[in-house]
């Protein structure tokens, strides 16, 4: 018996790092998973390592597009969601002064709207008694320098984590954030100007 037979889980970004071991351990629990990312390559690397109970679906969390085909398939495929993990993420480095608006707004979209929108759009599927987990990171509770947009996008998720779980207690819905320190993953390497302390 796995703690999640017959749970049926989104993790968001789970094609490498943190969404994948997420992803990985959910179905080892006996969970169906769908994963999600940009990439189809790593997203069908990532469902050879899940197993039978891993499902891909490409798409772009700061997409609304892709978000509602996400939450079609699900509603085709399974019709209801246990666990949400808004997990897919991205940082991009820059000082005070070096800002870009390219970077600000790759960063918020990711991050912020992408969090908003997977968990908003989620809602109908959730059951009650649904876990909804929210990524912040330990960069939200001090001071990097290059981080700020990426801190400040992962402090509002933090904060995010508390309304929601306010907001949904009456649904009988968890809404936890975890606030990982950092964490050796493919992302870390990959982000061009990438702060070794995200
Ligand atoms: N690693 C750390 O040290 C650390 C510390 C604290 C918090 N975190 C947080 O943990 C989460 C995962 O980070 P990670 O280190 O595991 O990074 P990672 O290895 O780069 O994984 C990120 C995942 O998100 C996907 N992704 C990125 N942008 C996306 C988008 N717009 N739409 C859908 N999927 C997207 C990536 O796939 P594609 O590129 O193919 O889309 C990949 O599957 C992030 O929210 C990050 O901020 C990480």
């Amino acid at each position: 018996m796995g703690q999640l037979d017959d749970k049926t889980a989104l993790v968001t970004g789970a094609s490498t790092g943190i969404g994948l071991a997420i992803a990985r351990r959910f179905a080892a629990e006996g969970a169906t998973v769908y994963l999600t990312g940009r990439r189809q390559s790593a997203l069908d690397a990532a469902v050879a390592q899940v197993g039978d109970r891993g499902i891909a679906v490409r798409g772009d969390v700061s997409d609304l597009g892709d978000l509602d085909r996400l939450f079609a398939e699900i509603t085709d495929r399974s019709g209801r969601l246990d666990v949400v993990v808004a997990n897919a993420g991205i940082g991009d480095y820059g000082l005070l002064g070096a800002i870009t608006e390219k970077e600000y707004e790759r960063t918020t979209s990711i991050n912020l709207k992408g969090t908003v929108f997977t968990v908003q759009k989620a809602l109908p599927l959730l059951t009650a008694g649904a876990s909804v987990i929210l990524l912040s990171s330990s960069s939200a509770l001090r001071a990097t320098p290059g981080l700020g947009v990426y801190a400040a996008t992962k402090a509002a998720i933090r904060s995010l984590g508390r309304t929601w779980a306010a907001e949904l207690a009456d649904r009988g819905i968890r809404v936890n954030t975890l606030t990982p320190g950092p964490v050796e993953t493919p992302g870390r390497g990959r982000a061009p100007r990438c702060h070794p302390a995200w």
